[in-house]
């Protein structure tokens, strides 16, 4: 069996897990979230922007009001306007997760969600998920199995960890390694990573 077949089996592939990437589930998050903003804001002709419209975000529990072009990401928006910097910008394309934040409790890519669709959803980032006071069960799993280096992708490695063993107690390895599927790591600290997450998996707690 191919390991395509055993991911889309699974249920767990990258495409399935990371929900956000890609043209369909994007167009979804346009005809959702910028209608209301394009009912307040569009001209005449419908058209929203080219200037600055208002949005309000929900970031990590807390209401945000900002004014932002409609061009403006969500991961531009978290980091640049807001100052939530735990989401990284790496390859603004989806493809490493680095950016990865949970919409509505599911893990999406920031960079490729214009803030404006992320208007009327729970935006949580790292800061949202633990402190180092108070680290998640998937944080501390991560220090416990030092499973990272230079921690670049840490943040979107833990918040894609978090959705997937919410969504997936008791996970094997083989699962845990096909749901991270969409993160990459730059220092190749898999081995660690897969432990970390399959152990909070095992204990059910993310
Ligand atoms: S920065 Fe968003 S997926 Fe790489
Ligand atoms: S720990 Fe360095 S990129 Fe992942």
């Amino acid at each position: 069996m191919s390991e395509e077949k055993d991911l889309t089996s699974s249920g767990l592939s990258r495409r399935g897990f990371l929900k956000g990437i890609g043209v369909s589930t994007a167009a979804a998050g346009v005809i959702t979230a910028v209608k209301p903003i394009a009912e307040a804001a569009a001209n005449d002709n419908g058209v929203v922007g080219p200037g600055n419209v208002a949005v309000t975000l929900k970031v990590n529990g807390q209401t945000k009001k900002l004014n932002v072009e409609p061009r403006v990401t969500l991961l531009d928006a978290l980091r640049n306007r807001l100052d939530v910097t735990g989401p990284k910008k790496v390859c603004d394309r989806a493809t490493c997760g680095a950016c990865t934040v949970l919409l509505d409790g599911k893990a999406i890519y920031s960079c490729t969600m214009l803030a404006v669709e992320a208007e009327g959803h729970e935006v949580t980032t790292i800061e949202g998920i633990g402190s180092p006071g108070k680290l998640s069960a998937v944080q501390k799993a991560f220090m416990d199995h030092d499973a990272q280096q230079c921690g670049f992708c840490t943040p979107g490695f833990v918040t894609a960890a978090t959705a997937f063993v919410r969504e997936h107690p008791n996970a094997t390895v083989e699962q845990v390694r096909a749901g991270l599927g969409g993160n990459l790591c730059r220092c190749g600290t898999y081995a660690g990573m897969l432990l970390a997450v399959s152990d909070a998996a095992k204990k059910g707690a993310a």
